[in-house]
């Protein structure tokens, strides 16, 4: 038995959610197969919903945020693991209503736990995190449905946030030519140096547009942000190819009609990285640790401290964070 230090976010009697830093004792985590000490988490834009208490994601209260989590493996009761081993956990309920990554110590099922793929440091695989997960996630169901380079341009939307940034930089490292929506004028330069050929502005991307088509544009598309971004997306994509939809940070609504779809041959693909199959996310992480391995992952980092976390939470609900924040909770 132990005890750690953890961000805890608990819901007050006049209905705030305050944050804070608690420590804790192993013995208050749920039941599980393996104890792991977390050496890195990240921030995902999910983690900012859950410590405002959005019901969608967490419930129950007092919580420790944090759906992503890698360390090392403390006690096992599964023969699959032993401790000292390197593991990776995202998504399932880990920092919905399971205690999360923002603490030193998790207790999670074996399920939902991947070795960690050699190729991959314990940082790396959180600087990826769920959204870099996702970001590969996207390519690869898109180059399933037969997107190439020479495809065509591929258009990332909310390209400096967690997922974005990743996809930006993946696709522009796999040869494809990257065009990227920002709304963040300041960081043009930054989506060039991470591989993007071209910027598009966040309003010529959303404007409002009763045409049922567009040019036929792109070549594959990965959007993390919905409504009308995503759908004029479709309208521009080129005969036979396919978006992938993951995020909703504009609207979780979409002004849709058939025609693209019926006049195209288009395809919209779905993207959930949380109840993928564990099968399916080893085959993911060994992919980033290997033929996808970004080499430039530090030039996403920004680092986070349990201190840092409650500033850089506001900061991914605003849409203001930029690349992957990465908590080490060593510090
Ligand atoms: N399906 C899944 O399994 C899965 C997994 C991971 C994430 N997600 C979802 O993917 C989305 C992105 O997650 P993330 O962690 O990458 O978040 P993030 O780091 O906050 O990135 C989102 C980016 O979207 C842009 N943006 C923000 N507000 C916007 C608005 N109102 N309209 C248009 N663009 C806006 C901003 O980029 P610019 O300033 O560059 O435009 C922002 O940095 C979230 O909805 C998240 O829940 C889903």
């Amino acid at each position: 038995m132990g005890t750690f230090r953890a961000f805890r976010v608990t819901r007050e009697e006049d209905g705030r959610f305050t944050r804070s830093i608690v420590e804790r004792d192993d013995a208050e985590l749920p039941d599980g197969d393996l104890l792991v000490e977390v050496r890195y988490s990240s921030l995902n834009y999910k983690d900012g919903l859950s410590a405002t208490g959005n019901p969608g994601v967490t419930r129950n209260f007092p919580h420790t945020p944090g759906i992503d989590a890698a360390g090392v493996v403390l006690e096992s009761a599964d023969d699959h693991f032993h401790p000292g081993e390197e593991v990776v956990a995202i998504g399932f309920d880990l920092g919905m209503n399971t205690p999360g990554g923002f603490g030193q110590r998790v207790r999670i099922p074996a399920a939902w736990a991947v070795p960690l793929p050699d190729g991959l440091g314990l940082e790396e695989s959180m600087i990826l995190g769920t959204a870099g997960f996702t970001a590969a996630l996207c390519v690869d169901k898109l180059e399933g449905a037969g997107m190439k380079p020479a495809s065509g341009p591929v258009l990332v939307t909310g390209a400096t946030g967690g997922v974005g940034s990743v996809a930006v930089t993946l696709l522009a490292q796999l040869g494809y030519e990257v065009h990227a929506v920002t709304g963040k004028e300041a960081r043009h330069a930054y989506l060039r140096e991470l591989g993007a050929a071209e910027i598009v502005s966040r309003e010529a991307a959303a404007e409002a547009t009763r045409r049922p088509l567009l040019r036929e544009t792109w070549g594959g598309v990965v959007d993390t942000v919905g409504g009308d971004i995503l759908f004029n997306a479709v309208k521009g994509l080129k005969y036979g190819a396919s978006l992938a939809a993951c995020g909703l940070v504009a609207s979780p609504e979409i002004p849709a009609t058939v025609f693209p779809f019926i006049l195209r041959h288009v395809n919209l693909l779905g993207i959930d990285s949380v109840e993928l199959p564990i099968e399916e996310k080893t085959h993911i992480w060994e992919k980033l640790a290997g033929a996808w391995k970004i080499e430039s992952l530090a030039a996403l980092r920004e680092e986070l401290t349990l201190d840092t976390l409650s500033d850089a939470i506001d900061r991914i609900l605003a849409g203001q964070m930029v690349g992957r924040g990465v908590l080490d909770l060593a510090r």
